[in-house]
């Protein structure tokens, strides 16, 4: 059994401070402390508690190293389908994108890197394992430990499939690097809940909310 007392952070702390960290110190994740994150992923909830997730964790440098160029392509390839090309493009000057871009020439860095698959094809399976990603990054979080929620590309699946030898009928759904932050964790920049719930009508504020 993982040494789960270990997340002793309070939750809100741990939710209103878990922005994405895409710079990562190299420095490993203790063992214990990575198994706990994964037993966290694993209480989340999922279509009728089927569980069709497997976490592919990647920790051997030569192996992230490897992987780290198809994660670039992959990045680049979104960006492509977006009609995005080259560093200078205007729609990369924006905090996100550039630290985006950073980790996708950086990933190989990581000391960490979990791709979180669906074990069956269709979007019902690869929704079921969506929400085992929260409880991960919170757990991390808890533990000092940041990363965030990235996707690949479909330039790129099939080789990553073959390299590390993902069967076929499982879906690639995120990758997710992690390791101890360059920068610090939170505050996030979110728009106001006011602006973002309404009350029996779509549109019709609600007046509990500040
Ligand atoms: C479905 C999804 C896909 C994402 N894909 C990427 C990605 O490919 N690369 C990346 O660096 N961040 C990715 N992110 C992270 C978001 O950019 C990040 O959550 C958002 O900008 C809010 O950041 P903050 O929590 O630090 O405020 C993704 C997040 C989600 C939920």
């Amino acid at each position: 059994m993982p040494k789960i007392g270990r997340m002793g952070m309070p939750l809100y702390e741990a939710i209103y401070s878990m922005r994405a960290i895409r710079r990562l110190r190299p420095d490993p994740i203790p063992e214990r402390d990575l198994e706990i994150i994964l037993d966290a992923a694993r209480q989340a909830p999922n279509g009728g508690n089927m569980q069709p997730w497997h976490f592919l964790v990647l920790r051997d440098r030569a192996v992230i190293e490897q992987f780290a160029p198809l994660y670039h392509e992959a990045w680049w390839s979104k960006r492509a389908d977006a009609g995005i090309e080259g560093r200078d493009h205007p729609a990369l000057q924006n905090p996100v994108s550039q630290s985006a871009m950073r980790l996708a020439d950086e990933i190989g860095g990581a000391p960490v890197i979990v791709l979180l698959c669906a074990t069956a094809p269709g979007a019902g399976n690869a929704q079921s394992v969506i929400p085992s990603v929260q409880n991960m990054l919170l757990a991390a979080r808890s533990l000092g430990i940041g990363g965030t929620i990235t996707t690949l590309h479909a330039a790129v699946d099939e080789r990553v499939k073959d390299m590390f030898q993902i069967p076929e009928q499982a879906q690639i759904v995120y990758c997710i690097p992690l390791g101890y932050p360059q920068g610090r964790f939170g505050p996030l920049n979110r728009n106001p809940l006011r602006e973002i719930i309404s009350e029996d009508r779509w549109g019709q504020p609600a007046d509990w909310v500040e």
